[in-house]
C-alpha cells in the first residue's frame, strides 16, 4: 500500500490536481525542510543519485538557481538542457527539420534516463498563443512516467504559489480571515503571462482566504480559472471578488500582492484543433496599459491596507512602474522571505514526488 500518494504525479496544473490537505502537507514538508536545513541537517539521503532535468525556454533567476540548489541539497543531480542547444523540444505538427524533436522522443529518451523534466515556457517560444505551454508540458507528461515540473507556463506558476503561501503562513501562522489582494500593476512591459495571478487567487481560494482580485478592465484573467476560484471559496467558506478600482483592492488587505500581466489583448486564442480564433492586437494592449500608469504601488497605497498588511511580489519587479522603492525596500515588503521560500517549496515538491516511500 502507497503511504506517500504524492510519489510519481506530476505537478502541472497544482491548483486543480492537488487537493488543499496535499498543498497543506507540502506548506508543512517545506517549512520542516526549512527549520531543519538552518539547524544544518544533511538532507543528501531524501533524492540521493537522483537526476532532475531542467528545460527553461525563457529567463530566470530565481526559479532556475533554487531548483539547482535544493536537488543539490536533497543528494541529487541537476541537468540543465538547454532548449536552444539541445534539439528544441516541439509539439507534434511544430516540428522544424534538424532544429526540433517531438517531445514523445525527447520524454521517451529522458524518461529512461533521469527521475523527473522541470519545464518552463511561456510568451514567444510559444507563440503567445494563450495555453500552448501548458499543453507542451502534457505533452511531455503524455510520453514519461517521471514527474513533470511546470516551472511556469502560461496558464500556472505552481511552484510559487507554493513558496507564497509559505511566506502568508510564515507571517500570519494561517489562512482563515486573511484578506489577500492581487493585483494588476503597471509595466512599461505590455507583454506578460498571467500565470502568477492565476495561480495565486486558485491557491489563496482553496486555503479559504477573503480574496479579491484587482485589475483594470481589459486585463480579465482566464474565465475557467475565475470560475474555479468562486468554486474554491465556495468550499472552503473563504470569499472571492474581483473589482476595477485600485484602492478598493488595498483597503483593509493583509496582503497585497501588485503586479503586471498581459491585457487580454496580449495574447492569441485558438480553438480545439489549434486554428487562431482570436489574434494578439498589440495597438489595444498598449492603449490600456499606459491609460493605466496610476496603477503603481506606493506608500501613500499601501496606508490603505490592514495595519499589518504585506506588501508580495514573485520578483522581478518593474521599479518605479509596479511599485516604488520605498515600498519593495520599505518595511511592508517580503519579496525576499518569498524568494528564499522558492528553495524551500521546491525542495518540498522534489521530496514528495520524486523520492519518499512506497
Ligand atoms: N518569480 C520567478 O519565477 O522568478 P524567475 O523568473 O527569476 O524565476
Amino acid at each position: 500500500m502507497r503511504t506517500n500518494k504524492f510519489l510519481g504525479r506530476d505537478w502541472i496544473d497544482a491548483e486543480m490536481d492537488y487537493s488543499k490537505e496535499e498543498w497543506e502537507t507540502l506548506i508543512d514538508v517545506a517549512l520542516d525542510l526549512k527549520r531543519r536545513h538552518a539547524l544544518g541537517a544533511d538532507h543528501t539521503e531524501i533524492l540521493k543519485n537522483k537526476t532532475l532535468f531542467t528545460m527553461f525556454f525563457n529567463q530566470s533567476l530565481r526559479t532556475r538557481s533554487t531548483f539547482a540548489a535544493g536537488i543539490q541539497q536533497l543528494g541529487g543531480f541537476h541537468v540543465d538542457l538547454e532548449p536552444g542547444k539541445t534539439y528544441t523540444p516541439a509539439r507534434k505538427g511544430y516540428e522544424i527539420p534538424y532544429q526540433t524533436e517531438r517531445i514523445s522522443d525527447v520524454a521517451r529518451m529522458l524518461n529512461r534516463v533521469g527521475d523527473a523534466i522541470a519545464i518552463r515556457m511561456y510568451g514567444p517560444p510559444a507563440q503567445w498563443i494563450y495555453g500552448f505551454a501548458n499543453a507542451t508540458m502534457k505533452e511531455f507528461a503524455e510520453f514519461a512516467e517521471i514527474p513533470i515540473i511546470n516551472m511556469e507556463c502560461d496558464k500556472y506558476h505552481p511552484t510559487q504559489a507554493l513558496a507564497d503561501l509559505i511566506t502568508i503562513k510564515e507571517k500570519f501562522g494561517a489562512f482563515k480571515g486573511i484578506k489577500l489582494t492581487m493585483s494588476w500593476a503597471y509595466s512599461g512591459s505590455i507583454e506578460k503571462p498571467r500565470a502568477v495571478p492565476q495561480s495565486v487567487i486558485l491557491a489563496s481560494t482553496l486555503m479559504g482566504m477573503d480574496v479579491t482580485l484587482a485589475h483594470p478592465e481589459g486585463f480579465d484573467l482566464d474565465p475557467e480559472v475565475i470560475e474555479s476560484c468562486k468554486r474554491n471559496a465556495k468550499a472552503t467558506d473563504g470569499s472571492f471578488k474581483i473589482t476595477n478600482n485600485f484602492d478598493e483592492g488595498f483597503k483593509g488587505a493583509h496582503v497585497v500582492y501588485p503586479k503586471s500581466w498581459g491585457a487580454k489583448s496580449c495574447f492569441n486564442y485558438t480553438d480545439k484543433s489549434g486554428k487562431i480564433t482570436e489574434k494578439q492586437d498589440h495597438v489595444k494592449a498598449e492603449k490600456v496599459n499606459t491609460a493605466n500608469k496610476n496603477w503603481c504601488t506606493t506608500e501613500k497605497q499601501m496606508k490603505l491596507t490592514d495595519k499589518h498588511g504585506i506588501y508580495m511580489h514573485c520578483l522581478p519587479a518593474d521599479r518605479s512602474q509596479e511599485v516604488m522603492d520605498e515600498v519593495i525596500d520599505g518595511p511592508h515588503s517580503v519579496v525576499i522571505d518569498e524568494a528564499e521560500n522558492r528553495l524551500h517549496a521546491h525542495k518540498a515538491i522534489m521530496a514528495m514526488i520524486m523520492g519518499g516511500r512506497l
